[in-house]
């Protein structure tokens, strides 16, 4: 699919398996199967000060996971049509963000990790940091 035809209903908000016992919590991501696609990369969030935010763009061909993997915070997704919020606050729910979807991160919580899994290596150029040629780009389509 190119990246200006996907919507947010392609993105899609995953509950993991969790293997509990008295000790605690283990959930354990396959490749391919919990994932959906290749991780070539992870990469975590940490130490973000009270009431900043991240993200503030779009991918054309980057997938990514992403994982409230301590604390909680707010991902608003925006396909240039509509715009929703996902709230992640446990360990073993995953939201699934497809190419073409501008995203906002914020309103983490104190020590909060937002976890990254990542289809692709860093690539400066697959960023579409301007909204307004995004959303002209996802209008035309
Ligand atoms: P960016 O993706 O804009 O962060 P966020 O969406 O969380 O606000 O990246 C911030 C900076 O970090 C930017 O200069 C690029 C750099 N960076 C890397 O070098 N490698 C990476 O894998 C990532 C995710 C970012």
């Amino acid at each position: 699919m190119k990246f200006t035809d996907s919507t947010i209903n392609n993105c899609s908000l995953i509950q993991f398996n969790r293997i509990h016992n008295r000790a605690g919590n283990i959930t354990a991501l396959n490749e391919l199967v919990d994932v959906r696609f290749k991780v070539k990369r992870v990469y975590y969030l940490y130490d973000v000060p009270g009431g900043e935010e991240r993200g503030g763009h779009a991918h054309k061909k980057l997938k990514q996971l992403i994982i409230a993997a301590s604390g909680s915070f707010d991902i608003i997704l925006d396909d240039g049509k509509q715009e929703t919020i996902f709230h992640l606050n446990r360990p073993y729910f995953g939201l699934i963000i497809v190419p073409g979807i501008w995203r906002e991160i914020k309103n983490f919580s104190s020590g909060s990790i937002c976890l990254v899994l990542a289809s692709e290596l860093y690539n400066a150029k697959d960023y579409i940091r301007n909204k307004s040629l995004f959303t002209k780009w996802k209008l035309k389509s």
